[in-house]
């Protein structure tokens, strides 16, 4: 959201992290516990709520469903009707894992006319509440971005955190060479969010994605030839590997129709990853 900064005076909230606020100011709340939304944002008004906040790994939503639930669909529920309560307009971030990702025949390219269909518990909650935010919000935004990579805080368990960690200690990684998605560079979510709202778009849902489908191992070549990793550091596998993954889709790439058509241009890849080695070699 630092991209936001400078034309909106920002509150950020924060669960377990305040010191990774990219707001001035922050507000404590925990989406998990029944009532939190009321007490946290209690004598506050904002014009616009953006909401990011969730559990995000799709692997950990599948151990610990309830605790997605909960998170996921009652906590963006309960900050909905919030929302609806204050008159605000509700930016909701989903994702590219609503859809399965296996279109017999064709390759992924979701446009946001595509009917959705997560296989995964976390894409599962992201619809549910994707619902939720319809149902309550009389004004309301679905975005949905690709797979982000950017300067990770070192806190959460990113793709790329997790490949330069990894790189870095000299580890080798494997990288699914059959698992495509449209990486965006994710300083370009606040840039989309600024465009959204210059533009007056409300009630639609809206992609976001990175101009570009690569497979994960074709993001790690041009990831390590970016930072001077060995190539020899990086391994093609298959989904089929992993056996304690969660269900993911081949092919999850969306197509951003909407904002192409409000002049929205997304950051290439070779872009994203030069300038998030001039911010700092990927971690904090
Ligand atoms: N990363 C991706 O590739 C990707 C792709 C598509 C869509 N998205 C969506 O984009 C959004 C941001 O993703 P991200 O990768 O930045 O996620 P992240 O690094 O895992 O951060 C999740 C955020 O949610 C907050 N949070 C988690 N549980 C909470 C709770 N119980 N109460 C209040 N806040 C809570 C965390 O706060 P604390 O750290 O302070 O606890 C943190 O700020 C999510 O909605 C995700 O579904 C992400």
């Amino acid at each position: 959201m630092h991209g936001l900064r400078e034309s909106f005076d920002l509150t950020g909230t924060y669960g377990a992290h305040p010191q990774v606020l990219a707001a001035p100011e922050g507000v404590a709340l925990d989406l998990a516990a029944p009532g939190s939304v009321e007490t946290a944002l209690a004598g506050r008004v904002y014009d616009v709520i953006v909401h990011a906040a969730a559990m995000t790994h799709p692997d950990a939503c599948e151990k610990d469903p309830d605790g997605a639930t909960r998170i996921n669909v009652r906590g963006t529920d309960a900050l909905a009707r919030w929302a609806a309560a204050q008159d605000s307009l509700f930016i909701f971030i989903s994702t590219d894992l609503v859809f399965d990702g296996r279109r017999d025949g064709r390759r992924g390219g979701y446009t946001e006319r595509d009917p959705v269909s997560p296989v995964s518990h976390y894409g599962k909650t992201k619809v549910l509440a994707e619902e939720a935010v319809q149902r309550r919000c009389p004004r309301w935004v679905i975005l949905r971005p690709s797979l982000l990579y950017a300067r990770g805080t070192g806190l959460s368990h990113s793709f790329v955190d997790w490949l330069h960690g990894n790189l870095n200690a000299g580890k080798p990684v494997g990288l699914f060479q059959d698992q495509f998605r449209t990486f965006l560079y994710a300083p370009d979510v606040a840039a989309a969010i600024a465009r959204i709202l210059s533009a007056g778009v409300v009630n639609e849902v809206l992609h976001l994605a990175g101009p570009e489908r690569l497979s994960r191992y074709a993001f790690g070549e041009r990831f390590v030839d970016v930072f001077g990793y060995p190539r020899k550091l990086i391994r093609a596998i298959s989904i089929k590997d992993l056996d304690d993954y969660a269900p993911r889709g081949h092919d999850c790439s969306l197509q951003a129709e909407r904002l192409a058509d409000l002049g929205f241009v997304p950051t290439s890849v070779q872009q994203g990853l030069a300038a998030m080695k001039t911010a700092g070699e990927g971690g904090v």
